[in-house]
């Protein structure tokens, strides 16, 4: 499965990106890509200059965190030899290079705000300058231009320009979280586990269903790239021929983000117990709810209760809950 340019996920929300994606290419404007990291917007930037009539020409991509302050405006327009000590020769910039292709502005909510400044210009005028020279050079680049920050808050507290946010999002397109398109993971671990068993020569072929369940469940806050290192790593250490919950590692920091359902808890009606109630029953009302709670996922009833899997199954047969 080859997905759209690359882009594996057949969702109602992947659909949708896919759509904005050709609506943009087609129209040749300014486009603005937004949404949390690994959601895939590198991938969706090289899909709408692939798409677009541009395709023969040039990609050119720019991570704007990753430019200091003083190198920006010669690496962004070029500079002339001699405008500066180091500059022993004439250099295009990027902007320059993606004439008549396309220019893939990453991280620009990084961009400093002399940059931006700078930026704007350019595309209000549609020439730039080199460092060092008078003259303007007529430009002819379609602006793509990502972030995972939102920009509204850099707007408001003045570390991002207003003007050109407005410039640069002519039309935009949003990257839904993982979390948000579960339907897809099936498909993208087919994906990712089939690239993984070409690189590294195994012959995984498929997820076990309760490995399956855990990679639907989970919250993914890495999104796509941290799906793709856990099947990744699954597919290194699975001895046999299908990837289990044991093969599954999802790396500490993230752990925390498993959001067990405790909503039981919030709820005052389950405690409204009578004097006579002990305290045996309350745990096993307590407990009988919040499996219900989870659809009997015990891992998670477990998590919600703040206790440990063994002592839940220690208690469901005390209670005769299982
Ligand atoms: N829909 C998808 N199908 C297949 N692979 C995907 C998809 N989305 C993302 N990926 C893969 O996940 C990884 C992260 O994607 P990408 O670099 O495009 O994310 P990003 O949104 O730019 O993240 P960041 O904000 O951290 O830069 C890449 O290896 C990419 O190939
Ligand atoms: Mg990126």
């Amino acid at each position: 499965m080859n997905g759209f340019y690359g882009m594996i996920g057949n969702s109602p929300e992947m659909q949708k990106v896919y759509k904005d994606i050709e609506i943009a290419a087609k129209a040749d404007i300014p486009v603005l890509i937004q949404g949390e990291t690994g959601t895939g917007k590198e991938l969706a930037s090289r899909a709408i200059h692939e798409c677009s009539n541009r395709i023969n020409a040039a990609f050119i991509p720019v991570n704007c965190a990753a430019i200091p302050r003083e190198l920006a405006e010669s690496e962004l327009f070029g500079h002339e030899r001699g405008a500066f000590t180091s500059a022993h020769r004439d250099r295009k910039g990027k902007i320059e290079l993606a004439n008549k292709g396309s220019i893939f502005l990453d991280e620009i909510g990084d961009m400093d705000i002399f940059s931006q400044a700078k930026l704007l210009r350019v595309l209000e005028e549609g020439t730039i300058t080199r460092v060092g020279s008078e003259k303007s050079i007529c430009i002819n680049t379609r602006v793509i231009s990502a972030t995972n920050k939102q920009l509204a808050d850099k707007i408001q507290k003045k570390t991002f320009r207003e003007d050109l946010y407005y410039r640069l999002a002519t039309f935009q397109i949003y990257l839904p979280p993982l979390k948000e398109r579960r339907s897809d993971i099936p498909f993208l671990a087919e994906h990712f586990l089939s690239k993984a068993r070409d690189q590294f020569k195994r012959d995984v072929a498929t997820v076990h269903p309760m490995a399956m369940n855990r990679l639907i469940e989970y919250a993914w806050p890495g999104n796509v790239r941290e799906f793709k290192n856990v099947i990744t790593r699954a597919v290194i250490s699975c001895k046999g021929s299908s990837i289990t919950l044991d093969d599954i590692s999802i790396s500490l920091p993230y752990l925390d983000q498993i959001k067990p359902n405790t909503s039981v808890l919030q709820d005052p009606v389950w405690l409204s117990f009578s004097n006579e109630t002990s305290l045996n029953e309350m745990e096993k009302e307590a407990i009988r709810k919040m499996l219900g709670n989870n659809q009997g996922n015990k891992r998670r009833t477990a998590e919600a209760l703040g206790i440990g899997r063994s002592s839940l199954y220690w208690k469901l047969k005390k209670y005769r809950l299982s």
